[in-house]
This record gives C-alpha cells, structure tokens and sequence, in this order.
C-alpha cells in the first residue's frame, strides 16, 4: 500500500498531463487531476484523455476535480482536502501563434494561475513542485544548442514571455519558501492525442484527408521534436529528483533537431501518402529553431530520450488512423 499522499496533476486532461497522469497510476501513484477543460481546443478530446489515463488507474487511485488555477479558494480547499505530496504543474494555456491575439489570457492564466499555484503549494506545505516550462523561452538565441544557464531574457511571443515568467516566478518561490521547484522546457512534444493545433497532428490530420499541408516559412526552420513518453520519463525523474537540488532548469528534448522539410518529408514517408503542400509566409512567434543541449538533465536527470522521430511518427499515425477526427 502506497503510504505516500497524492500528486496533484494541473492540466491532467490536455496532451501532456494525461500521459503523466496514466503512467503515474500504472505505477501504483494516486493522482489528483485538475483541468478546467479550457476550449482551445474541443474538451470531448480531453475527457476521453483523461478516461484512458483512468482507465489505468487501480481503484481509488485516480481523482478529477474541473478546477480552474486561477482560483485560489478551490485550490485551497482541494490541497487541504488531499494533502497532496507535491505537484505537477502543466496547466497552460499553451501555442504560440493564438498567444499574439491574446496576451492578456495567456497571462492570466499562465502567469497569475502559476503565481496562486505556488502560492497554494506553499500553504499546503507540499513537499515539491515541478512546473512545465517550453524551449520557447530561448527565443532566437544565436548560439545552439540551447543549453540552461544560456540567457534567456529575449522571449518573442507572448506565450514564451509568460513561461520565462513562470521560471523567475518558481525561482522566487524556491529562495522565499525553501520549496524544491523544478522548471522543465519542453521542446516539441509528439506522439499519441498530441494537441491539435499542433503541426504534426496537423498535418497527419491532412494526409489522412487527402488533403494538401500549410507549410510556413522557407521550410528551414528547425524543432528538436521529442517523443511523449521520453517527456513522461523526464518529468518523473524530475520529481523525484528535485528535492536534493533545490530550484533547477532542466531540458526535455531530443538534441535531435529535424527541419520542417523533413519533417513533411518523413511524415510523408511513415503514412505512404506523398504531401502535396501549400507554402506561405513565416509567421511571427515561430522562433527559427530548437535544439536541447541535453548535458544537465542526462548528468543530473539520468535523461535519455529513446525514441527515434521515425519510430514516433509511426505511433502517432497509428494512433490517428484508430482515432479519426
Ligand atoms: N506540447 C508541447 O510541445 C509543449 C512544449 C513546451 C511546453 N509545453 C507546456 O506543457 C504543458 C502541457 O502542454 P500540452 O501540450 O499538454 O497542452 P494541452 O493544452 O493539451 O494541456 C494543457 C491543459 O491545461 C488546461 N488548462 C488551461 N487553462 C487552465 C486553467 N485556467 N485551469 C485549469 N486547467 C487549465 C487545459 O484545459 C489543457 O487540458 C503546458 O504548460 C505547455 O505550455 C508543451
């Protein structure tokens, strides 16, 4: 019998947070699930994330409560109710071209929603906290790859400007309460039920439609895409590790980056269908590329993603063909 008390799992229904929510019940964790089933995207794809992330869960071991982060009260009373061991925190509103339109909800809810978490972690007296970060962060930087103690203070989009925020926010957190608070930047997250928004979702969708793809920009740009599971794997090594360190950044990448010409070339290649593909104009936000240097979390994480971009494409495509729009 596990003695230890729930993790608390901001964002549990979207893509990310219901593979962490499904791994951590396979493996005997209770979890708590928080999402407000934001409409970014269509909330019938949530829920059914977060019945296959239940679905592996053992009696009692999986919770959901429709919590919104940016209130504090419920927060409370929930973290009061659970005594929750620690969180994790992946609750965003994330995307980086809708963030342009609507800075001040990206950061109402990205940057006060993390500010009353932290809070609300600290009168919980949780025992850690780890948050989602992105790579965005790293803006255009000119040197890559992209390693953490690299300046990061020219973000250009909105979404990647409420994420640095959310770091110096954990930051300050960690020094003021002594709390272990780790800040992961994702880069690129694929695989199965991956957002829909995003371009390899996208453009499967389209194959399987026959219909042609929307590629932006000069097709040169780069992104150091990373399988889900080899991101789960990182996050849980994340919270069990970060107590003995305090406050880190860590990477959660590839340090494989893959341009978007081959990317389409590739997807084209994994569903036997030749893209047809329809070129425009770069749209700002897009930074030029992604590239994880990985050196931290493989020294201190033990961080070794797995998965060749091939071999994930092919179980994201075989999860759309058994899971048509
Ligand atoms: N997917 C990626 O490639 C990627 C890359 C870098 C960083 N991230 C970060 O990882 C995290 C998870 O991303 P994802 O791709 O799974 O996105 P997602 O949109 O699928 O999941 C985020 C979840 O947060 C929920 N949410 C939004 N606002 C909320 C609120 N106010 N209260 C409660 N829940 C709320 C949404 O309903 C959604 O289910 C986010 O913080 C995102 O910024 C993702």
């Amino acid at each position: 019998m596990d003695q230890r008390g729930p993790i608390i799992l901001t964002g549990a229904a979207g893509f990310i947070g219901s593979h962490v929510a499904q791994r951590l019940v396979s493996e005997g964790r209770s979890v708590v699930g928080i999402d407000n089933f934001d409409p970014y995207y269509d909330p019938r794809l949530k829920r059914r994330n977060l019945e296959l992330a239940g679905a592996a869960a053992g009696p009692g071991r999986f919770e959901f409560s429709q919590t919104d982060i940016t209130d504090a009260g419920a927060l409370d009373a929930l973290l009061a109710r659970v005594r929750a061991e620690g969180i994790i925190h992946l609750a965003a509103k994330a995307g980086v071209r809708p963030s342009i339109a609507d800075p001040v909800g990206y950061a109402r809810v990205n940057v006060l929603g993390t500010s009353i978490l932290l809070d609300a972690a600290r009168r919980a007296g949780c025992s850690r906290v780890v948050v989602a970060s992105s790579s965005s962060v790293y803006g255009n930087c000119p040197k890559a790859p992209f390693a953490e103690d690299m300046d990061v203070s020219e973000p250009i989009s909105p979404y990647a400007a409420t994420k640095r925020a959310c770091e110096l926010l954990g930051f300050t957190h960690h020094k003021l309460t002594g709390m272990p608070t780790a800040m992961l930047r994702f880069f690129t997250v694929y695989g199965p039920r991956q957002r829909p928004d995003l371009a390899i979702e996208l453009f499967m969708r389209r194959l399987a439609a026959r219909q042609p793809i929307s590629v932006f920009g000069r097709g040169d740009s780069s992104r150091d895409y990373t399988f889900i599971s080899d991101i789960v794997d990182g996050v849980l090594a994340a919270y069990r590790r970060i107590p003995e360190v305090g406050y880190r950044v860590w990477n959660l990448g590839s340090d494989r980056p893959v341009t978007l010409d081959d990317m389409v070339a590739a997807i084209g290649r994994v569903a036997g269908v030749a893209p047809r593909i329809e070129r425009g104009p770069a749209r700002a936000g897009d930074v030029e590329r992604t590239w994880a240097d990985l050196s931290r979390s493989r020294a201190e994480l033990g961080y070794s993603p797995k998965f060749e971009f091939e071999d994930g494409l092919r179980a994201q495509w075989e999860w759309i063909r058994a899971n048509p729009a």
